[in-house]
């Protein structure tokens, strides 16, 4: 199958890439001729694991090209993916200015009948606007059909994740456009659920928002925990063993952040005040990930009082999530802006996401790459992103290099039991010290 993809960011890369090791001749497009230019010469353009090596492997074999011309990109296709940004209006609501300037683009390129897949997350009722705006502006007698068919990778894992996903959800009216696209994914050997285009949109910010809300229960079990002497691990050990409620996302923490969760948690509030509903339990969501975000500075301020003027702190950890260089909405955002109205004097390690956070942190921070340096002489450690680097560190490296060996642990890296034992101060989310 000859396949375009518009948009080469995480998802269209991903996507791509993807579809042209399972065998099809895939060109990607974008807008932005620097990233054409990298991704032509095989280097990925983001940090991805496996990607780079199926980008390489694909382009060799000529199953993979790219470009910034539509015409060239368009030409000779059966199918076209839109996969840009749907970034958050200041109202919450989904931005649908690159959706919309795609669908015209398509429609004025198009030369042959085309099935538009929308994998960008849209609110619902997007796919019926992108049809008509590609209808309104055809250049061409052509027939377009489109569908609907979300993306539900892990950054980090994005790559495993679309050969090994629990669902590939197919939203279309068209019983023939869908057979077309159940084929081209079949090499996946995932399970398709078929529906029509106005659910499939809905699936996709359910999935999330029931994520993210799994995550803030049970964070705000974590906090209850703490205040009567419950230990938040077991108890959501002993939640997960029933097989309704599963035992994934109930690592109780500093919160979710990233480019997904907070977006869509937000676009769906906005989805449902449009049509007059006010989506309370969503609210408390964010609400309650709004304030978990800043937990471990409550808790210094608790140990410490409100002094802590000239504190060395080490920040262990800025992405928000390991195996990313992603900084978008990361709780060390939100912590050192805090701790930065104290006076304090902050050293952040984290492996790959410097040059990033960079660019989204304002206060002043020695940042390194070097996690024993950040911890040389620190009289507290807070770890905000649970890499290995970091849950690898021996009670012994905290009470070697620190002034004093205070942890304070976002991520429950650690056994309390341990720290104990090694006369390290221990603090960390829903477990008693
Ligand atoms: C998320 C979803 O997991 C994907 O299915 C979805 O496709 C993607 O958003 C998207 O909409 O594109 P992602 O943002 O990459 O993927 O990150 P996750 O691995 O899901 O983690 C999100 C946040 O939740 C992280 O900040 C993580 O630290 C936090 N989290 C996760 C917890 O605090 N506790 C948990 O138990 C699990």
């Amino acid at each position: 199958m000859n396949i375009a993809v518009i948009g080469t960011g995480y998802v269209g890369l991903v996507t791509g890439t993807c579809l042209a090791e399972i065998g099809h001749h895939v060109t990607c497009m974008d807008i932005d001729p620097e990233k054409i230019k990298t991704l032509q010469s095989g280097r990925s353009t983001i940090y991805e694991p496996g990607l780079e090596e199926l980008l390489q492997n694909n382009i060799e074999n000529n199953r993979l090209d790219f470009t910034t011309d539509y015409a060239t990109g368009l030409a000779n296709k059966g199918i076209v993916y839109i996969a840009v940004g749907t970034p958050e209006n200041e109202d919450g609501s989904a931005n649908l200015t690159f959706v919309e300037a795609v669908s015209k683009d398509i429609a004025k390129y198009a030369q042959n009948d085309l099935i538009v897949v929308t994998k960008s997350t849209v609110p619902v009722g997007t796919n019926h606007q992108i049809q008509n705006w590609i209808k309104e502006n055809l250049q061409q007698d052509v027939n377009i059909k489109v569908a609907s068919n979300p993306e539900f990778l892990r950054e980090g894992s994005a790559v495993y994740d679309t050969f090994n996903g629990d669902r590939i959800v197919i939203g279309t009216d068209d019983e023939n456009t869908a057979n077309t696209l159940e084929e081209i994914n079949r090499p996946f050997g995932v399970p398709v659920y078929r529906t029509d285009v106005n659910s499939a949109e809905m699936i996709k910010y359910a999935s999330n928002a029931f994520l993210a809300t799994k995550i803030s229960f049970i964070n705000e079990i974590a906090n209850i925990c703490e205040k009567t002497g419950a230990n938040v691990a077991d108890v959501a050990k002993g939640m997960g063993m029933d097989d309704r409620i599963g035992s994934k996302f109930l690592n109780a923490g500093i919160g979710f952040g990233g480019s997904c969760f907070p977006k869509d948690t937000q676009s769906l509030i906005h989805i449902a005040k449009e049509v007059d509903y006010d989506f309370e339990i969503l609210k408390g969501v964010v609400e309650v990930n709004h304030q978990q975000k800043v937990k471990l500075v409550d808790q210094l301020i608790e140990r410490f009082g409100s002094s802590l003027e000239q504190m060395k702190i080490a920040v262990l950890g800025l992405a928000f999530k390991p195996n990313t260089d992603d900084m978008r909405e990361a709780a060390s955002i939100d912590v050192i802006n805090k701790l930065s109205s104290y006076n304090v004097n902050i050293t952040a390690y984290d492996p790959i996401a410097i040059d990033q956070a960079k660019k989204v942190i304002k206060e002043n921070v020695n940042y390194t790459t070097d996690i024993e340096e950040a911890l040389t002489n620190a009289d507290v450690a807070l770890i905000i992103t649970e890499w290995d680097q970091v849950k690898q560190l021996e009670f012994n490296t905290f009470k070697k290099l620190m002034k004093t060996p205070i942890i304070f642990d976002g991520r429950n890296c650690y056994d309390p039991k341990e720290a104990e034992k090694a006369s390290v101060e221990y603090h960390s989310i829903g477990r008693p010290s």
